[in-house]
């Protein structure tokens, strides 16, 4: 039998800092980096590049199903400079609320679990798409030190926004988040539950790679099952 990959999910709110302690962590490990929310943003990003309405299923379910056909499309819209804008997260939010749009960006999510390892972040890494990981995390901050990372995080890339404008968007995208059927944002039962607030992301990453190490040790996950 092949060997079984191991995987870190990392759950949480929208700048919950929940990327860039997966990108350290990945880093740490020498593991492959899932940013999931890209997936869904390079979606909403078609579609308002395609003046589609984000509550129309079948055209959505027919975008979402041309991404997955065409990975140089998809790698092109995940790589934009705009991928990061509030609009394009309150498109994905809207368009991630459709089952059929989740069902169809399921396998593509999954083939992305490769040797050595796998940290993917996102909304329902550890409740749906990799159930079996070795250590699920539900990362949360408060939501005013939220507005302020991201707040930052425009400035870096030369955009703006005002903090109150951020905060409002956060908290929209926290309830479209939460209160959807599908995939809803929920701690795993068996996640590990982090607040954030008072932590800098190396800080959570050296934790987080103690306690995957310390849990490999008992996880089949980890080791080859032999040929
Ligand atoms: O993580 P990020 O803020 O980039 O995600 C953008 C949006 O994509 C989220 O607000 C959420 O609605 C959706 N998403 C999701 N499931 C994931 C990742 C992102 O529904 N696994």
């Amino acid at each position: 039998m092949a060997a079984l990959v191991p995987v870190i999910t990392i759950d949480g709110p929208a700048a919950s800092g929940k990327g860039t302690v997966a990108r350290l962590l990945a880093q740490y490990l020498g593991f492959n980096c899932l940013d999931s929310g890209k997936i869904y943003r390079a979606a909403g990003m078609l579609a308002l590049q395609s003046n589609l309405a984000l509550d129309d299923e079948a055209d959505m379910l027919y975008l979402a199903g041309t991404l997955v056909k065409n990975e140089a499309t998809l790698s092109s819209l995940m790589q934009s400079p705009n991928i990061g804008d509030e609009a394009v997260g309150a498109a994905a939010s809207q368009l991630a609320a459709i089952a059929g749009v989740r069902a169809a960006l399921l396998p593509l999510q999954r083939t992305q679990l490769r040797p050595p390892g796998l940290v993917a972040d996102g909304r329902d890494m550890g409740t749906v798409v990799f159930p079996d990981a070795v250590l699920k995390v539900f990362l949360t901050a408060d939501i005013n030190e939220r507005a302020r990372r991201r707040w930052q995080q425009l400035q870096e890339c030369g955009m703006h926004g005002t903090m109150k404008d951020i905060f409002l968007d956060l908290r929209r995208r926290d309830e479209q988040d939460s209160c959807r059927a599908q995939s809803p944002l929920r701690a795993a039962a068996d996640s590990l539950r982090i607040d954030s607030t008072q932590c800098t992301p190396e800080e959570l990453a050296s934790q987080l790679a103690k306690d995957f190490i310390a849990r490999c040790s008992f996880s089949p996950f980890c080791f080859p099952q032999g040929d």
